[in-house]
Order: structure tokens, then sequence, then C-alpha cells
């Protein structure tokens, strides 16, 4: 069935304010925490490829994994015709074997929140364990509620365009699906796009997983590959703790133990 991670075209353009902060942060963090020089970038869940494009820009060996046909043919394709040297692979995340190793890893955007179960978790985090050199990080952005109850569920639109593409799009989390015992919920996003060629709206609603904190520690320490090295907010270094619905973004550092 075709959603929205089927049109690569309209995400590239909702998903593309302004992400080189994110990089800057990426990189700042490499900087402050990782043991080793890095010169190559593995992107999991990297869509579109904003990340990587902006990233092999810098300089940066970088390769992407999707389990998206589109989104690879996508980032193959635009990164060809910008000139950028970016590989991307179509697997799941769930678990992957890509024959080499990174110097830092990444997952940006909730996508670590496709892995629905602690099994699903573990699996990945052995497959990233497997693919980051020791010393090197990786990074994730997600949003993560507190703990207890959650009283404030995202819901957040946006407007992008470019040339005669313009696209109202708008995520939200459906409260009303969230299931105590799985901790797991439904989340949608809507693209309403509008252009000379496609007048349409394109959703995704998909399940997905509500991980707190002190339960990803837990499943860090059981795995023993990795040390939480940080915990930031919105990719700011500076932004103090303090739950609320403009403060969504939760990045948290791995680094890749050694032997
Ligand atoms: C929210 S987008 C994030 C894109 C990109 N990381 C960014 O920051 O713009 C989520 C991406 O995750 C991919 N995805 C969803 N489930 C996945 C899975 N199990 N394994 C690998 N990729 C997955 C989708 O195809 C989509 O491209």
């Amino acid at each position: 069935m075709k959603d929205a991670y089927s049109y690569p075209k309209y995400c590239d353009i909702a998903y593309n304010w302004d992400r080189k902060p994110e990089c800057d942060f990426i990189e700042e963090c490499i900087r402050r925490y990782s043991d080793i020089k890095v010169a190559s970038i593995l992107d999991i869940a990297c869509g579109t490829g904003i990340h990587l494009r902006e990233f092999a820009r810098r300089g940066y060996d970088v390769m992407g994994l999707d389990k998206s046909k589109e989104m690879v043919d996508f980032v193959m394709q635009k990164s060809e015709s910008e000139g950028l040297k970016i590989n991307c692979a179509q697997s799941s995340m769930k678990e992957f074997k890509l024959g080499r190793q990174f110097e830092c890893v990444i997952c940006m955007l909730d996508s670590f929140r496709y892995l629905l179960t602690d099994e699903d978790i573990l699996s990945h985090l052995k497959s990233v364990a497997y693919a980051l050199e020791p010393g090197g990080l990786y990074i994730l952005d997600l949003w993560m509620p507190k703990g207890g109850t959650i009283t404030e569920w995202e819901d957040i639109s946006w407007v992008q365009g470019e040339k005669d593409i313009r696209i109202d799009a708008r995520y939200c989390q459906h409260a009303g699906t969230f299931d105590e015992k799985a901790k797991t919920f439904e989340d949608e996003l809507i693209f309403r796009v509008q252009s000379p060629d496609f007048n349409s709206v394109i959703r995704s609603r998909v399940k997905t997983r509500a991980l707190y904190y002190g339960e990803f520690k837990s499943l860090i320490a059981a795995l023993g590959f990795f040390d939480c090295v940080g915990r930031f907010y919105n990719f700011d270094f500076d932004l103090k703790e303090g739950y609320n619905i403009k403060i969504v973004r939760t990045n948290i550092i791995l680094k890749r133990k050694r032997g």
C-alpha cells in the first residue's frame, strides 16, 4: 500500500526545513565525545537523504539505509544529480549487515520508534554495534516521553514549498490508540500536496513506540555494547530538561565500547 514514504519527492520537500543545525550538532557531539576520528557516517532510516547529502558536502564518506525502495532509489538519483557520492542500502533497521564499519552512526527524526518491542531494539542495537567502530558514536534523535502518564502528545503543522509545489504538512500522535502494556500508539503524517501535476492528500498512519529513557537505559545496560554518554534536547547543548510540547526532540549519544 502506498503511504507518504512512497512519495520521496514530496517527503524531501516537506522535511527540508533547515537541517544544517542538526548536522552541526552531530559534528559537535563527535568533537566532544568520540574517541576516534570520524570520516564515515551511516544514516539509519535515512529517508530522502537530507543529512547524507549535507554530510557528503562536508566531505564525509556516507551511506544510508532505509526499508523503502522508493527512498533508496531517490537517495541514489538525487545524490548523483548533485555530483555527490552516496551509497544507500534497502534494508530493515531491525537487523542488517552492511559488510563494513563506520566511525559514526545516526538515526534521526523519530525513526528509532519504529522498533516496537524490546526484542526489536536489542536486535537493532546488535546490528549497529557490528557496524560501528569501537570508540565511535551512535547518535539518536527521537520524541521520548518523560515517563508515567503521557499528558502531552505532539500535533504539529508546517508548510514547505519548492518552485510550484506547496505542501501543507501535519504530524500527529493519536493518544486514543495508546496501549499501556505494549507502550505503542499510532502516529500519522499527512501531506496536502498542491502542484500543477499532483493535487492530493497522502498519509502514513503507523504503530510506533513510546520509549521511556529509563527503559532505554536498561536495554543498553543489558546489551553491554554501548555506554550512554550524553542526552540533550532539540539539538541544543544548553537546553535544560523541562519536558513540554516545545521540547520534543531528545538527542541521545551512545558510545561503542571497546573490546
Ligand atoms: C520520519 S522518516 C525519517 C527520515 C530521515 N531520517 C530524516 O531525518 O529526514 C522515517 C524513514 O524511516 C523509514 N523506515 C520506517 N521503518 C523502517 C524500518 N523498519 N527499517 C528501516 N527504515 C524504516 C521510512 O521508509 C522513512 O524513510
